[in-house]
């Protein structure tokens, strides 16, 4: 069984499962707007640089956020893919592109065919071989999550891709984690659950998984309940701190 070194010391804490967030990540939701304005480039249409577009896709990635996580307080649930797309809407909005139905559905299009971080890919085969189940946990629904691991090429190493879809509250619920505890029959700290994203990752600690924060920002610590093991620049140390 693989255990996990603690940081400070010579403990190994022993590791049945690592459970993934998706967006952020594994998949870069940034990918979406830079592929499109790519895929543009010298074509007529409104001219956006560098600067508007860093700006644009950030204000869709923190909006579509903001909106899970207000849906979940109100109760009034609308999957990923609807939220993803009204915040999108807002966020085009707010930039003055709203004129540009073909932006939007590009943009839409986009988000089922974001790439994988540069070493998802080798991390994953490498934890696979090594005999450590898979999973995702995301607020995606079933539909986005298949369409975007099977197009980064990475849906074949999971053995489950869990959505919140099935009980249609968004994360940091409690809820959300105890599917990943029900569908892998495993206690919650032989589970590593790993994820880009600050407050998803003191969600599921709190809620009791043994938790890295793959700070691809390089953010300051959250002040949440929930304490991360270690915080990494990204994925790569992962199977060397698994010990495979
Ligand atoms: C997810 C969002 C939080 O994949 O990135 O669940």
């Amino acid at each position: 069984m693989p255990q996990l070194t603690l940081p400070g010391t010579s403990e190994a804490h022993p590791i049945e499962a690592c459970v993934f967030d998706a967006y952020g990540t594994l998949l870069d939701v940034h990918s979406a707007l830079a592929s499109v304005l790519q895929a543009r480039a010298g074509q007529a249409g409104p001219a956006i640089d560098d600067a508007r577009a860093k700006s644009l896709s950030i204000l869709w990635r923190d909006k579509q956020l903001a909106c899970s996580w207000l849906r979940s307080l109100m109760r009034h649930h609308a999957d990923f893919a609807s939220v993803t797309a009204d915040a999108l809407d807002f966020a085009l909005s707010v930039h003055g592109l709203d004129g540009d139905p073909t932006l939007r559905a590009e943009l839409l299009a986009a988000y089922d065919k974001l790439a994988p971080y540069p070493e998802v890919p080798g991390v994953l085969a490498r934890l696979a071989e090594g005999g450590l189940p898979l999973a995702v946990l995301s607020n995606g629904t079933p539909a986005m999550l298949d369409a975007g691991l099977a197009h980064a090429g990475i849906a074949g190493s999971f053995t489950a891709i869990l959505s919140i879809e099935e009980i249609g509250v968004f994360k940091p619920a409690p809820e959300v984690y105890s599917l990943a505890t029900r569908h892998l029959g495993l206690a919650a700290p032989k589970i590593l659950f790993l994820s880009s994203n600050g407050w998803d990752v003191h969600g599921a600690a709190a809620f009791g998984f043994t938790t890295i924060h793959v700070d691809r920002q390089a953010s300051p610590p959250e002040r949440l309940p929930g304490r991360p093991v270690h915080r990494l620049a990204d994925l790569a140390p992962l199977p060397g701190l698994l010990g495979l």
